[in-house]
């Protein structure tokens, strides 16, 4: 599944090799072979290799990475925040598959080396970090927020027990990039295809029994390729770190539009 966008003729080159330390802990060193790029010093994208003494860190791939921007290698370019799977920040490409390097052991991989690269087909800002302004972009274009015409209550909006269920599996999103990043249609399509992430968000508000906006948002995402580019192809649900199902959300926002058309 990985697939990178590197800059036109570029092939990524092997880089550098840090070696362990002398006094590393024998069984304890694993490899990370981590993706290297810097537009602005030109030049092309490399895999460094960094032999670490895990018995160093702590037990995330993102631990590992902190180590070693802290004590090997401070070039090293990464996004992190929160570091318990919340903000969706840290979301890479760890060994060929989409996921938060704050929630990923690095001893879930059996291997002496494990390969780290930025989010695929998303252009590359520095190292491991990808440019997410198209993906925000599609996220704000679906209105992410309480659409009401009634006057507003007092209190807060009321819901049933019933209606607020309708929201599980949905609100829990935190827009970490890992589902549309892994979607064959939106590696293909991405300037027209909304893409799992903002089509997930989408249906939150179409289910959401508040808003008083289902029509517009509905006719706003009626469009053979925002919407309709979805094959089920299903990659979405696999990687989705906190276990949603961005493919059912799709599948029922074109069942409103089907029920719609009568
Ligand atoms: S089910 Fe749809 S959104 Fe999910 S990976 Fe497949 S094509 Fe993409
Ligand atoms: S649906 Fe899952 S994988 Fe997609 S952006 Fe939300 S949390 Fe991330
Ligand atoms: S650092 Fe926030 S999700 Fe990983």
């Amino acid at each position: 599944m990985v697939e990178l966008t590197l800059p036109r003729n570029s092939k990524v080159k092997t880089g550098k090799r840090w070696k362990a330390a002398a006094d590393a802990k024998s069984g304890a060193v694993k490899t990370f072979k981590i993706y290297r790029y810097d537009p602005e010093a030109g030049g092309n994208p490399r895999w460094d290799a960094y032999e670490v003494d895990t018995s160093k860190h702590g037990p995330m791939v993102l631990d590992a990475l902190i180590h070693i921007k802290n004590t090997i290698d401070p070039t090293l370019t990464f996004r992190r925040s929160c570091r318990e799977g919340i903000c969706g920040s840290c979301a890479m490409n760890i060994d060929g598959r989409n996921t938060l390097a704050c929630t990923k052991g690095w001893d879930e991989f059996k291997g002496d080396t494990i390969a780290i690269s930025p989010l695929p087909h998303m252009p590359v800002v520095k190292d491991l970090v990808p440019d997410l302004n198209l993906f925000y972009a599609q996220y704000a274009s679906i209105e992410p927020w309480l659409h009401t015409k009634t006057p507003e209550p007092d209190k807060e909006w009321l819901q049933t027990p019933k209606d607020r269920e309708k929201l599980d599996g949905l609100y829990e999103c935190i827009l970490c990039a890992c589902c549309s990043t892994s979607c064959p249609s939106y590696w293909w399509n991405q300037e027209k295809y909304l893409g799992p992430a903002a089509l997930l968000q989408s249906y939150r508000w179409l289910a959401d029994s508040r808003d008083e906006a289902t029509g517009e948002r509905l006719d706003a995402i009626e469009d053979p390729f925002k919407l309709y580019r979805c094959h089920t192809i299903m990659n979405c649900a696999q990687v989705c770190p906190k276990g949603l199902n961005p493919a059912k959300a799709i599948a029922e926002t074109k069942k409103m539009l089907a029920r719609r058309a009568g």
